[in-house]
């Protein structure tokens, strides 16, 4: 089992819900699979940049001997590869402003390349990945069920982001309602690590 292991919260292992979560959940994911390995990536300690049109370029046959390009197609198809050497994608990531940190967006678009994890067909995209994503989530308010269900666009987008890709096997954990008090923290956070011990075991 080959486990990429991104975290996008821009706070410290010490205070962030999704770190101390993604975390527990690898280290089950690896004491369940003691042959496991796992690539760590932080989006938040090591940045990637914006995508401009120099990606789209670096990735167009004819243009990926120019100089100009080596850094930016060395990076991108480095992250490409590693995605695509993952039988498991664990995913922490906080909620900011209704989705994903803009982080993890910017990672996002550095790998969803077409020709690359999904292509066009004639009946319309396909993923060319596959494998299993759990998406480990935190949020201020609540979204799963209520008023602001509407404006979860965190699990809705990084679900359709991984379908996308062909990964159709995806686990969401959520820790939500942070922000509503230290009794309701604690309770988000013990269902959420409830639901990591039972995924990790059928794992
Ligand atoms: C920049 C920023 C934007 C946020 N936006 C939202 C939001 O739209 N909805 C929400 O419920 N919580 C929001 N929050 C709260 C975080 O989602 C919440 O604190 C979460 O637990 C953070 O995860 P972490 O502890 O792993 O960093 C926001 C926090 C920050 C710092």
């Amino acid at each position: 089992m080959n486990i990429l292991h991104i975290d996008a919260s821009a706070s410290d292992a010490a205070t962030s819900h999704t770190r101390r979560l993604s975390r527990e959940l690898v280290d089950r994911l690896k004491a369940a699979n003691p042959d496991a390995t796992v690539a760590y990536r932080d989006v938040v300690a090591n940045p990637l940049p914006h995508v401009d049109m120099t990606i789209r370029q670096a990735w167009t046959p004819e243009n990926s001997a120019d100089p100009l390009l080596v850094e930016t197609i060395g990076r991108s198809k480095a992250l490409v590869e590693e995605l695509k050497a993952a039988d498991v994608v664990v995913v922490g990531s906080p909620m900011y402003n209704f989705t994903v940190p803009s982080t993890l967006k910017a990672w996002i678009d550095h790998v969803l390349i077409a020709g690359q994890t999904f292509s066009y067909t004639a009946e319309g995209p396909r993923g060319l990945l596959s494998g299993k994503a759990y998406l480990v989530l935190s949020s201020g308010g609540i979204y799963s069920q209520g008023p602001f269900a509407a404006n979860d666009h965190l699990s809705t987008y990084l679900q359709a982001i991984f379908r996308f890709l062909g990964i159709n096997d995806i686990e969401v954990i959520r820790a939500e309602g942070v922000a509503y008090g230290p009794d309701q923290d604690q309770v988000a956070m013990a269902s959420a690590a409830e639901k990591i011990e039972v995924l990790s075991v059928a794992a």
